[in-house]
């Protein structure tokens, strides 16, 4: 699937191919063989666990160089994947423990990585700044602080990823009332591990305007009428929650019957080398699922530039390219 892309759900970290995760460990000396199976793949069975891996695994970055070479590589593969435009969460808590300079040298070493893909004609990358659900609506502050004291160019919202399981949508008020001040966007996980509950709370208690996942709003009918009313966009990820054993198989996945209700769906990845998936791939499982063509993933596409955290201008060069292209 050669066309443009846009992908607006991708966890920086978890975009990490295994091979350079091993090769920063194997320059640090640390003993990171636990978290791969005897292929060389992440090794996890259920989602908290791959939470602990994916944890594990992001523990080696612990410089700005190592985000900023991290970025190179993740720009590079959605280049190669047709991608024009993507966003990526990125956490303070990683970079830096929540500190607001040692964020600003991370911020600045990926920031200069993302200007040298743009500049090489590749992907445009943004930066979504994600606490992290399960370490707290406490410590959610300070990320959420570094988000607003570095919004602009690049980061341009806030999210929320982590354990849906822990807490609710307004314990973390606080941190989005601050990025919301700062004029970013938002948007927050929901509907994944959480049931319909879970994601009327984040738009009502949160005030976002997309969520990640959102898919098992699906299980109440008045609430995805509410989603499609209101033009709130689901950041849809079927090949993350088929891998994570949310849904037997993409049939069952209810990214379709979502979109035939009126909700505004996009595809992402989340994190693509833990799910064995690509962008590419999403799109040729969602073809042969729902025997979707190129206008059905053009109009998808669409939605995601019309939902993109950009400027205007980036979002009409997006519309653009998107309308120029031959699909
Ligand atoms: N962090 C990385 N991937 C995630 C996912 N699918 N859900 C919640 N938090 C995440
Ligand atoms: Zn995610």
């Amino acid at each position: 699937m050669t066309f443009p892309k846009i992908e607006l759900h991708l966890h920086l970290e978890g975009a990490a191919p295994p091979a350079f995760i091993r090769g920063i460990a194997a320059e640090k000396g640390v003993d990171l063989s636990r978290i791969f199976n005897e292929a060389g793949a992440y090794a996890y069975g259920d989602f908290l666990e791959f939470l602990k891996v994916y944890e594990a695994a992001t523990a080696v970055l612990s410089t700005p160089e190592d985000y900023a070479r991290l970025i190179a590589v993740v720009t590079e593969d959605l280049t190669e994947q047709g991608a024009i435009y993507a966003e990526t969460f990125i956490s303070p808590d990683f970079c830096g423990g929540g500190d607001l300079a040692a964020w600003r040298e991370y911020l600045q070493a990926m920031q200069e990585a993302a200007a040298r893909s743009e500049a090489q004609g590749g992907v445009i990358l943004k930066g979504i700044v994600t606490p992290i659900r399960h370490f707290g609506p406490e410590r959610a502050k300070a990320p959420a602080l570094c988000a607003a004291e570095t919004a602009g160019d690049f980061i341009v919202g806030l999210g929320l990823a982590g354990d849906e399981g822990v807490g609710r949508p307004r314990d973390y008020i606080w941190a989005f009332d601050c990025a919301r001040e700062a004029g970013l966007r938002l948007t927050c996980h929901a509907g994944e591990w959480g049931g319909p509950a879970s994601v009327r709370a984040a738009v009502e208690d949160l005030g976002v305007e997309r969520i990640g996942h959102g898919v098992r709003a699906i299980e109440d009918p008045a609430l995805v009428d509410w989603l499609a009313e209101r033009g709130t966009v689901l950041e849809v990820c079927p090949g993350s929650n088929v891998a994570l054993g949310l849904y037997r198989d993409y049939s069952r996945h209810p990214i379709a019957r979502l979109r035939d209700a009126g909700v505004r769906v996009t595809v992402s990845t989340d994190d693509p080398p833990f799910f064995h998936t690509t962008l590419s791939r999403e799109y040729e499982r969602l073809a042969d699922a729902f025997h979707w063509g190129s206008e059905d993933f053009a109009a998808l596409n669409r939605v995601a530039a019309e939902a993109a955290f950009c400027d205007a201008k980036t979002r009409d060069d997006l519309l653009k390219k998107l309308g120029d292209a031959d699909v």
